[in-house]
């Protein structure tokens, strides 16, 4: 019998931490302004995905049972720092007496010897408010009306108030992220969210560094604005774990991996399914100007499509007419076969950490990523 074809629900391994995301979370983020309170908590209220916190969650499983550095110690006087309530010094201090983010200060342990840290746990939905604070301001950017099946933020409180509660959660999460203790970790996310900013912008203005390819150049857009964070906070998780530096390696690498298939599938969604499906604006990356790699694909077996891609698809039926030569194109199957070589690289690096049943969830992840419809 193969013992790799038992298929493993990821959600049940870690089913009972993303239970309590949700919740924590939004013990981080009271304030003493209710429509900050309404706003902020607005997409944690609604079905995400959670993709990240589960992929963060079951990479502290799968690196919990690998080599650790020889100094590494798991003080559960430490753990409680993690989850004590916010005090300030200030006479404000009643702004910050909601954040009650009280947790339970003990690791989670599975049936199989797997263990989930209170700082990781802790991790998982630091990384959620940050990648929620860059949907927040990415819907502003891109004038996008839906989020998660609703009006999105910027359509029912306005671009003001979107942004303010975009900061406000990056500000919470660092809170968070301080009193985890951890410098390497704070740098790691802290760098992971100044790359949601230069992706951001490499989206926007396309200044190239010389000698780079477009399709370079869209790589390495798409590595600052998704893989970044995913990849970081797998390392991240790894570290707290006191996992020696050849762990962290190996959860990095499947992270970014991983992040980039996740955007070049994201991509091909946008040209294939209807927004209803999606929850959100389906076919935005076009009117947006953008030219993702199924166009850029296209656009080796299409030459007219340069001018398109050129003037962003501004002129009246560019829009149209990229579209459907995209369709007429290889380009959605190569994009699809890209994304299926970088889950394989993915799956290559976390086979290296000792058999489990969340390292087993982390390869089924990454097979599904490439068939998952929204
Ligand atoms: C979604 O992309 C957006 C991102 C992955 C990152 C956006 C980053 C910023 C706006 C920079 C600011 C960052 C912070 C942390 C405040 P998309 O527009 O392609 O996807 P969508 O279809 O889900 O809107
Ligand atoms: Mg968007
Ligand atoms: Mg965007």
């Amino acid at each position: 019998e193969k013992k790799d074809t038992i298929y493993i629900d990821p959600i049940k391994l870690v089913g009972k931490d993303l239970l309590d995301l949700k919740t924590n979370i939004k013990r981080l983020l009271g304030s003493g302004h209710p429509l900050l309170n309404t706003i902020s908590e607005y997409y944690f209220s609604s079905e995400g995905k959670h993709i990240r916190p589960l992929i963060v969650l079951l990479m502290s499983q799968a690196t919990s049972i690998a080599p650790k550095q020889y100094n590494a110690t798991y003080n559960t006087e430490h753990f409680q720092t993690v989850d004590k309530p916010l005090t300030t010094s200030s006479s404000f201090e009643t702004l910050d007496s909601k954040d009650n983010s009280t947790l339970y200060y003990y690791p989670s342990f599975s049936s199989t010897g797997t263990i989930i840290l209170p700082t990781q746990r802790r991790l998982a939905e630091i990384i959620e408010l940050i990648h929620t604070a860059s949907l927040l301001h990415d819907d502003v950017i891109d004038e996008s009306e839906k989020r998660r099946n609703n009006p999105s933020v910027n359509i029912s409180f306005g671009n003001k108030m979107a942004i303010l509660a975009g900061d406000f959660l990056l500000a919470r999460a660092s809170v968070a992220l301080a009193r985890l203790h951890n410098p390497e970790v704070i740098e790691l996310l802290a760098t992971a969210i100044a790359n949601l900013v230069e992706g951001e912008f490499m989206q926007l203005k396309n200044v190239s560094s010389k000698g780079t390819t477009t399709f370079e150049y869209y790589m390495e857009k798409t590595y600052m604005k998704t893989a970044s964070l995913i990849a970081k906070g797998c390392r991240a998780a790894s570290v707290l774990g006191g996992s020696t530096q050849e762990v962290s390696e190996i959860a990095y690498t499947y992270g970014k991996n991983i992040g980039l298939a996740f955007q070049l599938v994201d991509d091909v969604l946008d040209f294939i399914v209807s927004s209803e499906e999606l929850g959100k604006p389906a076919g935005a990356d076009l009117r947006l100007g953008l030219a993702t790699a199924p166009v850029l694909y296209a656009w080796e077996e299409y030459p007219e499509l340069g001018p398109l891609i050129k003037r962003k698809f501004s002129q009246e039926g560019d829009v149209k007419k990229a579209s459907e030569l995209v369709n007429q194109s290889n380009g959605i199957k190569q994009t699809k076969l890209l994304a299926a070589s970088h889950c394989q690289t993915a799956i290559n690096a976390i086979l290296k950490l000792p058999e489990s049943d969340a390292r087993n969830a982390l390869i089924q992840l990454s097979q599904k990523m490439l068939t998952r419809k929204k």
